[in-house]
């Protein structure tokens, strides 16, 4: 674990002598190399990230919730929400140069979008203004294969996607929510 964090470490502090409004809109393949996030050899398991070079988050979460919320969530983050933690914590010694926007810290998570749950057919009736998650997502498949990951869970990669530079300057999938666009993100499942 340490020689594979010492490795990103290099390429951490030379992403962050960039000044950092250069690296907005920026594929994170581009700033970390694969070896950011993936390993060719002796990867760990994480459901959802293939070839997991382990990066790991110290912080443990308080998850969303809320009086609506009818989701059944992960006792932690999963999936690459927990890759994506692993240096969006605020506590990567690594990353210590981030935007503090960026990172999320052992509370945020309560007042950010739900991630790490399962959105099935369930969920949708329960909620009753969700598409069905086979249904259309508008990016050229279902909401499932292209929004979800492989155990049908949200994660943060279900609006970001962090191998291309996305659309505006949040790495978004499919749409800019801050640029006119805003609606047409969040309507890819909502009904609203
Ligand atoms: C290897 C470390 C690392 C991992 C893993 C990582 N990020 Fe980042 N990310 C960064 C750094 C560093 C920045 C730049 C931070 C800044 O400018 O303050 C960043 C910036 C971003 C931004 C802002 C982009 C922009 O162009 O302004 C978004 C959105 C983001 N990351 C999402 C994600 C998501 C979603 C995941 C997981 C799928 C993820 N990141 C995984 C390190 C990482
Ligand atoms: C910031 C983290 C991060 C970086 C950097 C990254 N990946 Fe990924 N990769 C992921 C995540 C998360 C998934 C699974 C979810 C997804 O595809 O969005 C994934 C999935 C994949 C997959 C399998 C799914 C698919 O889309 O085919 C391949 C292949 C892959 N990555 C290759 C690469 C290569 C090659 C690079 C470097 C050019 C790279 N990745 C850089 C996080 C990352
Ligand atoms: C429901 C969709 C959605 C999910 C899920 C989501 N995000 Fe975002 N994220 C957005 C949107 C839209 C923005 C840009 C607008 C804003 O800042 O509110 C954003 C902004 C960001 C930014 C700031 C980038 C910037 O350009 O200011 C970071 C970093 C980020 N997200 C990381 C994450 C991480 C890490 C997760 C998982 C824990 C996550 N996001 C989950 C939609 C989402
Ligand atoms: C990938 C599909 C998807 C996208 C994209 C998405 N959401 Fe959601 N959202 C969900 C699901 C699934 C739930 C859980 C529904 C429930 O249990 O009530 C949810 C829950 C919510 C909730 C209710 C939380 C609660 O406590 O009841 C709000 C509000 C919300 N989303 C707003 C947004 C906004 C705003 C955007 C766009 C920035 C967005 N969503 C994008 C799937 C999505």
């Amino acid at each position: 674990m340490k020689l594979r964090l010492a490795k990103v470490g290099l390429v951490a502090v030379l992403v962050g002598l960039l000044a950092q409004t250069a690296v907005r809109g920026v594929a994170h393949s581009d700033l970390f190399g694969c070896n950011g996030c993936h390993t060719p050899h002796n990867a760990d398991a994480l459901p959802g990230v293939p070839l997991w070079n382990g990066l790991e988050t110290q912080t443990t979460f308080t998850m969303y919730s809320s009086d609506s919320f009818q989701g059944t969530i992960d006792g932690q983050p999963s999936g690459n929400s927990r890759l994506c933690l692993g240096c969006h914590d605020g506590a990567n010694p690594d990353f210590a140069w981030m935007n503090p926007e960026h990172a999320f810290g052992a509370d945020d998570l309560t007042s950010s979008h739900p991630v790490s749950f399962v959105y099935d057919s369930g969920l949708a009736v329960l909620d009753g203004a969700l598409k069905d998650p086979s249904e259309a997502s508008t990016l050229g498949a279902t909401i499932a294969e292209d929004l979800l990951d492989g155990e049908s869970k949200l994660q943060c990669a279900s609006c970001h996607d962090i191998h291309s530079s996305g659309i505006g300057d949040s790495l978004l999938r499919g749409y800019d929510y801050g640029n006119g666009h805003g609606p047409q993100l969040c309507r890819m499942c909502h009904l609203k």
